[in-house]
């Protein structure tokens, strides 16, 4: 099935999108299935979202194919609506279809930016394509401040006038002129943001502390494959020469590393026996560095990887940061892994100040987890306990689903809308690997 997207016309069983439609659901998990069987690993969110601001800088049809059925995705595709694009996304196929003849209104409005930051995205193509942006700020979310600051000091150097207004990011610019920009951070959406403005810019941008995510890649290889000129892509400085002209193109999304590495977890704590196919593991050096460590075995053949799990669980220390150091949006799920481990781990998270969130909920299950700033100590237990929970943000969600396969009892998850903004139909996927998991509506009463 085909449709366009309206904002209005939202069907629980097309796409999931909106807190009223997540806040109506629970997971439910009876804990204590070894995972074992296949399962395929979808198109990642944190690629797809930097391609659909890709389609804004081109009047024709930009096609994105594996792209996964995901509430940010539905966010996304409502912002690009608002601001005049027509998009049209099959679920069966995965193939999202944007056009954008005229932006209509260069806007990206509280309502959407508030629920997902990457909205944020659409400043760089915006200015390029249509001189002029209005983007909410996105303010403070559950894992803490998350600042554009940088995104917004390095469109300055190339020639924007930005002031912030009523909430808002206002800024303009007749023709933005490349810049050499370094960030003090390696932001992730700040390199793709400069990215996205500087293909139209006059001369080369440089970027220095560029972000390497393998996301970014793939952004590069789509603005390649448009007319553009970047290289460096996958390395901290990355250079951009603006064209006048790029064209509308067809793009293929890489897997979701995230994913995969939460179905690697998901093996590894159940003692399962699981091959992930289509697997990035390439993108996944530090986590697997880490479940070897802490005795799990990864056997690799081609773009499959077979995950086994072993027991008791070996403790490992676990320090976050930026690609390609461990990932911040896999330390919840390895920390959930943790709290069943035969002896001491410190986790540190040095990417968000607040991402911490999982914790309280872990300790409901009878984890036993202090947390001192930036450093949780996680001290295994022999078994967890199942519990109502809720779930906090997105990754944290996916700690609490792999906390309840493991944990004796029953294990419901409220507030699953968070899962949703990132992963595809998860309940299916594990079910297929044996664990006795289902949604079910927020009211239902589970028979203990
Ligand atoms: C992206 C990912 C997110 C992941 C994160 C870190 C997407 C859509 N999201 O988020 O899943 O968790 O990278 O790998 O791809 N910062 C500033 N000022 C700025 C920008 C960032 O201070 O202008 C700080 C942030 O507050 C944070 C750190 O830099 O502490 C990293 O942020 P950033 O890399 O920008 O993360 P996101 O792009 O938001």
């Amino acid at each position: 099935m085909v449709y366009c997207i309206e904002p209005e016309q939202v069907s629980l069983t097309d796409l999931t999108v909106g807190d009223t439609v997540g806040n109506m659901e629970k997971i439910v998990i009876e804990g204590g299935n070894r995972l074992v069987g296949t399962v395929e690993v979808s198109g990642a969110k944190n690629a797809v979202l930097p391609l659909m601001a890709a389609s804004l800088l081109v009047d024709g049809w930009t096609t994105i194919t594996n792209v996964p059925s995901l509430r940010d995705i539905a966010t996304f595709n409502r912002l690009l609506s608002h601001m005049g694009a027509e998009v049209e996304y099959a679920k069966e196929t995965g193939v999202l279809r944007i056009r954008t003849p005229e932006i209509t209104v260069p806007e990206a409005p509280y309502d959407l930016v508030k629920t997902m930051r990457a909205s944020v995205l659409v400043l760089g193509p915006l200015l390029a394509r249509n001189h002029r942006a209005r983007v909410s700020l996105p303010g403070g979310c559950a894992i803490g401040a998350r600042p554009i600051d940088l995104h917004l000091k390095a469109l300055t150097q190339m020639g924007a006038e930005i002031s912030v207004e009523h909430g808002y990011v206002e800024a303009k610019a007749d023709r933005l002129k490349g810049a050499r920009i370094r960030f003090d951070y390696p932001t992730v959406t700040g390199t793709e943001n400069i990215m996205l403005a500087a293909v139209y810019a006059d001369g080369q941008t440089v970027i220095e502390n560029a972000a390497m995510e393998p996301e970014i890649l793939c952004l590069a290889n789509a603005l390649n494959s448009m007319g553009g000129f970047v290289s460096g892509a996958g390395t901290d400085t990355i250079k951009i020469e603006g064209v006048k002209e790029l064209s509308a193109v067809e793009v293929d999304v890489i897997p979701d590393r995230i994913e995969a590495g939460t179905f690697m977890i998901a093996s590894a704590m159940t003692k399962g026996n699981v091959l992930i196919k289509n697997c990035p593991i390439t993108f996944l050096e530090a986590l697997t560095l880490k479940l070897q460590e802490a005795g799990t075995s990864v056997e690799v053949s081609g773009n499959d990887v077979r995950v086994i799990g072993d027991f008791p669980v070996r403790s490992v220390d676990i320090k976050t940061g930026p690609y390609p150091a461990f990932p911040t949006d896999m330390q919840a799920q390895m920390m959930a892994m943790m709290s069943i481990s035969s002896g001491l781990s410190v986790i540190t998270e040095t990417v968000f100040e607040n991402r911490f969130m999982h914790v309280g909920e872990l300790k409901r299950m009878g984890a036993d987890i202090t947390v001192d700033g930036k450093s949780a100590v996680v001290k295994g237990v022999r078994s967890l306990s199942g519990a109502p929970l809720m779930a906090t943000d997105l990754r944290a969600s996916a700690s609490l689903v792999l906390a309840g396969l493991v944990a004796d009892g029953i294990t419901e998850i409220s507030r699953i809308y968070h899962l949703d903004r990132g992963y595809e139909t998860i309940e299916n996927k594990l079910m297929g690997l044996g664990a006795t998991i289902s949604r079910v509506r927020a009211d239902s009463v589970v028979p203990a």
